[in-house]
């Protein structure tokens, strides 16, 4: 039988294991390369708990001041790069501990008192957790902010809108992009939902059953700015359904943000032709020096499979997991960690695009006015003037569409004549709906296109993002 030795066993947990782990089993286990991105929260959480014990009478104030200063000192070292990172002992939770041991000997040992590294970890994660949703809110309200103040500007620039990608009908630039803000203000709700919802302390569940200490986890659990404890120990330490919906609102907008990508890639395409990127937001081609390519919108637009496949690996990962704690729940962070990383980027990065984007309204406008987009518009002049059934005015546009088709121009370019030919109580004031500008300015009914409706909402947004400022 191998030697019980000092250096083989975990000096955490190691009292009645006689040998180290197999290497494999150390680099399966260890999970401080992912999880050493917690210690300002399991830091914060420590120093909570520990004086919590204090005042519960479980130890000494002596000991919770020394664990305290301990820790502060540790914050220190890993702030500077300082700190040895061991995979020996596995986490951040041991990897800290046993740094305190260092520094203040025996107290370090009565900070795991009443606690478990499974309602630790726990505790950490939902404060990771909560501080991302108010990351990916404020990186959506910036986003939003840019989107409006682009909107605004662009309230009357007329574009091509387009179902099927087929042109259908003229809409405005500011309209288009103010339906992206809709989206994101949605998203932002669902971060600040999910963060109300995690808001619950772990801290005290201890290994899964609770504690026979007396400990006072409403103390914990409002210093580390919880709004309660949780209810029950297992549901405590096993429960990642607060990731889940994270991870579920990070899905959701990413694939927000990919669909404004994809639009961006569209349009700084030479085929359309709607918007330009500067230098700032383009790249070049090492063999064709005529490209400038959207690299950064292409790259949000992929990192949407990043995003959403850590929500699918979470989800798996606690899919049939029996109660309480088990390994499988360590897999948790690299994912959530990845996710939200991709995600920061993807909102700083397409806030900069459309801080960046020129557009060509011209271009726009001439797209627009192609394709019989205002067709729709002759339609319902007939409903309107002639008092026509709609079905009766859809097949009477269908046919002067028909005859534009032929003479290769557009609906306001075709003689009066040439549409009496088809409906002869048309007069000339059909003219006065059929070019792009009445088109868009017609649409004044709530949420639609008109200018008007667009700078007053792109002013709504405004005033509402500034004050949230
Ligand atoms: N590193 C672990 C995790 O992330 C901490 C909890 C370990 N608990 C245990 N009972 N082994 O889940």
């Amino acid at each position: 039988m191998p030697d019980k030795t000092e250096t083989s066993e975990n000096q955490m947990w190691g009292g009645r294991f006689l040998q180290g782990p197999a290497e494999i089993m150390e680099a399966i286990n260890a999970s401080i390369d992912t999880d050493k991105r917690l210690w300002r929260e399991d830091i914060a959480g420590s120093k909570a708990h520990a004086a919590m014990l204090a005042d519960a009478k479980i130890i000494s104030g002596d000991d919770a001041a020394a664990i305290v200063d301990g820790l502060d000192r540790i914050a220190g070292e890993i702030e500077r790069g300082e700190f040895n990172f061991s995979h020996a002992l596995e986490d951040i939770h041991m990897n800290i501990e046993a740094r305190l041991k260092e520094l203040i000997g025996e107290p370090a040992g009565r900070l795991h008192t009443a606690r478990s590294r499974n309602d630790q970890v726990a505790t950490d994660f939902r404060l990771w957790c909560r501080r991302a949703c108010e990351v990916a809110t404020d990186g959506l309200k910036t986003l939003m902010f840019s989107l409006a103040q682009k909107a605004d500007a662009h309230a009357d620039a007329v574009m091509p809108g387009f179902t099927h990608l087929q042109t259908a009908q003229p809409v405005t630039f500011g309209h288009h992009l103010l339906a992206y803000v809709e989206m994101f203000s949605r998203d932002a709700a669902r971060f600040e939902d999910a963060r109300t919802r995690m808001n619950e302390c772990p801290l005290g569940a201890a290994a899964l059953a609770g504690t026979p200490f007396p400990i006072n986890r409403e103390q914990t659990a409002k210093a580390l700015g919880f709004d309660r404890p949780c209810a029950n120990s297992l549901d405590a330490v096993s429960s990642r359904d607060f990731a889940m919906e994270l991870l579920s609102a990070a899905s959701i907008t990413a694939v927000h943000l990919s669909r404004l990508a994809e639009e961006m890639v569209l349009w700084t395409s030479p085929q359309f032709g709607f918007a330009s990127l500067t230098d700032a937001f383009s790249t070049g081609s090492s063999i064709m020096p005529q490209k400038r390519n959207p690299d950064a919108a292409e790259l949000v637009r992929a990192k949407t499979g990043r995003i959403n496949g850590s929500l699918i690996a979470l989800l798996s990962v606690m899919k049939a997991l029996p109660l309480a704690y088990a390994k499988d729940l360590q897999e948790d962070k690299a994912v959530t960690f990845e996710a939200i990383d991709a995600l920061a980027l993807g909102l700083a990065a397409t806030t900069g695009m459309i801080d960046d984007v020129k557009i060509n309204r011209e271009a726009m406008k001439e797209a627009a006015a192609r394709g019989f987009s205002t067709a729709t518009d002759l339609a319902d002049w007939l409903v309107r003037e002639l008092v026509m059934p709609f079905r009766d005015a859809h097949h009477v546009t269908g046919k002067i569409v028909a005859v534009a088709e032929k003479q290769r121009v557009r609906l306001d370019e075709l003689s009066l004549s040439d549409m009496q030919s088809v409906e002869p109580k048309i007069t000339k004031d059909i003219y006065s709906v059929l070019s792009v500008d009445a088109s868009v300015a017609s649409r004044r009914a709530y949420g639609g296109t008109a200018p008007e409706n667009v700078k007053r909402e792109s002013q709504r947004w405004i005033a509402a993002l500034n004050r949230e400022k």
